[in-house]
């Protein structure tokens, strides 16, 4: 008796985004600032079968078929382990993913596939240590790389690495897709979105996706293969002949709201459909005064009736949102 996520304008949300924390390791630039953000108060956390629970109603009486932890870093709770083994014994069959910064991942990687860690996405922008403790503002590529080694030891495939663009990398783009064709890893560029903690993301300065395959197509040939599934982010190309391929999640200069399947629950148990809209509802509550799993499904059905036709970023009078991107998730 699975009663689907249904928006008003005709979509349905399949793929569950869940952040676990807004605490991270880095301190990207166009993410984070220096500081890191503000702490979410210890009693808004959402406890690991919180998580279970929420996460659970929603495959079962939702429909969702696909989970994917973020943060902030997930890394940084050190109960992802029993949330992903939670996840996994109470929804057999579904696949769990995570999107991760990949510092701290080496440790742990075989562990949290045996939990039931389906596959990761790891961040990368640069293969270049010194670049990357300037965009990072932390000197910790090799852990990264590390990380991923070990994601794919651990048998976490495909590992897809994500490479946001900025002007001050778009010099190494070519190097980070050879990097990848070497290892048979699959690599998407994303365009930059204003989610930035400092606001000054500007669409003049924004290095977009047309600029990006000119960059690549002086070293590789590509091959226009379209995307994986109509509601994916990424639009790719076979690489020189294939089997490799890159990508590009091009959010601005192409977006592809109209065919967006995601729904979103924040570290605090809020429902949140889209990036761009800050309109939330809250689970916490109800979930911790005893709601019955009926109710918990029947308001985040309703999160999901009012979710944003899209976000408009390329359009006049765009305001970004009060969430930025770390304490979202992507
Ligand atoms: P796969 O299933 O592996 O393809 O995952 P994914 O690409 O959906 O997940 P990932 O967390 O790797 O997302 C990569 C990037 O895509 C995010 O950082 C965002 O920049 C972008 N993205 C994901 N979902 C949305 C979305 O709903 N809207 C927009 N505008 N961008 C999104
Ligand atoms: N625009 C686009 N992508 C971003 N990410 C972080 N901030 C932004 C932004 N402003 C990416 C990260 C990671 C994913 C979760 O989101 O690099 O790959
Ligand atoms: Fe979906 Fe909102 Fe992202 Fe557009 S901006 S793809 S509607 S979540």
């Amino acid at each position: 008796n699975v009663a689907y996520l249904i928006d008003r304008h005709g979509r349905v949300a399949r793929d569950l985004r869940v952040s676990l924390t807004e605490r991270c390791s880095l301190r990207c630039t166009y993410c984070m600032p220096e500081e890191g953000l503000p702490p979410i108060a210890a009693d808004k956390l959402l406890s690991a079968d919180e998580v279970v629970r929420l996460t659970t109603i929603a495959v079962r009486e939702l429909g969702i078929s696909e989970i994917r932890f973020t943060g902030g870093e997930p890394l940084i709770r050190r109960d992802l382990e029993d949330i992903i083994a939670g996840c996994s014994q109470a929804n057999p069959g579904t696949p769990i993913s995570m999107t991760t910064n990949g510092v701290g991942l080496k440790r742990r990687a075989k562990r949290l596939a045996r939990a039931g860690l389906t596959r990761v996405n790891i961040s990368l922008d640069t293969v270049d240590r010194q670049k990357f403790a300037e965009l990072t503002r932390r000197d910790r590529l090799p852990a990264v790389l590390a990380g991923i080694e070990a994601a794919v030891a651990a048998g976490l495939a495909p590992v897809k690495i994500n490479a946001v663009l900025m002007p001050d990398n778009i010099d190494g783009a070519v190097d980070l897709l050879a990097w990848c064709v070497d290892r048979a890893l699959s690599l998407r560029f994303i365009e930059q979105m204003p989610l930035d903690h400092d606001r000054g993301w500007q669409k003049a300065t924004m290095i977009d996706a047309q600029t990006l395959l000119t960059v690549l197509a002086r070293r590789f040939g590509l091959e226009p293969i379209g995307r994986a599934d109509p509601s994916a982010p990424a639009e790719e190309w076979l690489v020189d002949g294939g089997p490799s391929t890159v990508g590009v999640i091009a959010s601005v200069t192409r977006s592809f709201c109209q065919d967006c399947d995601r729904t979103r629950l924040t570290a605090e148990g809020t429902v949140r459909s889209c990036l761009f809209s800050d309109a939330e509802t809250d689970l916490r509550e109800t979930l911790r005064t005893g709601g019955s799993d009926a109710e918990l499904a029947e308001l985040w059905r309703y999160a999901m009736w009012e979710k944003s036709a899209g976000h408009g970023i390329a359009s006049e009078g765009f305001t970004p949102p009060v969430r930025t991107m770390g304490a979202i998730g992507g």
